[in-house]
């Protein structure tokens, strides 16, 4: 018997846009699992996800997020999928046409805060609002890519970003 993986629900955007915050709650709300891809990457790999950078650098990275994300979106239960904010970077970034990618925007400014020093995200270095505008701009167009639905989080709580997403869920899902 073959079975087909369900659309899931797929959160992309920059580091510390909120995605996890978010699709905890997203995903109590619609009673279904949540997945945070950065974990499933640091349980496979027994590794953290600066140790993993320090001693396979960024393309190794990538490899181990691009399997945790077909792993992932091969499940057959329906999941909200919290992803890392590179994922449009890595090779399996086309695997996620198929489902609802939920972007979560902000301004570089929000994201430094939310981020402080960066610690525990090896991309950002010393210069995080430099990197967090370098990268963005790089990544920005990638994300519009395959985007279902766009939610800008400036200033929204979790609760009202994940009423906003219940409202359009049903009808872009
Ligand atoms: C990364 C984002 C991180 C994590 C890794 C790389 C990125 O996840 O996957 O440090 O390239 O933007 P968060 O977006 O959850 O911080």
């Amino acid at each position: 018997m073959t079975t087909t993986a369900p659309r899931h629900i797929v959160l992309i955007g920059m580091m510390g846009v909120g995605k996890s915050t978010v699709g905890k709650k997203l995903a109590a709300t619609l009673t279904c699992s949540f997945v945070d891809l950065d974990d499933e990457i640091e349980a496979v790999a027994s590794k953290t996800i600066p140790e993993i950078f320090a001693s396979e650098g960024e393309h190794g990275f990538r490899l181990h997020e691009a399997d945790a994300l077909a792993g992932a979106l091969s499940r057959s239960d329906p999941i909200v999928l919290a992803t890392g904010g590179g994922v449009v970077d890595g090779p399996a970034a086309s695997l996620l046409r198929q489902h609802c990618c939920v972007w979560l925007t902000a301004s570089v400014q929000t994201l430094a805060d939310r981020v402080g020093t960066g610690k525990g995200r090896p991309l950002l270095g010393d210069d995080v609002v430099g990197t967090l505008t370098t990268l963005l701009e790089r990544r920005d167009r990638k994300y519009a890519e395959v985007a279902t639905l766009t939610i800008a989080v400036d200033d929204q709580s979790v609760s009202a970003i994940v009423a906003q997403l219940m409202s359009q869920l049903e009808a872009l899902c």
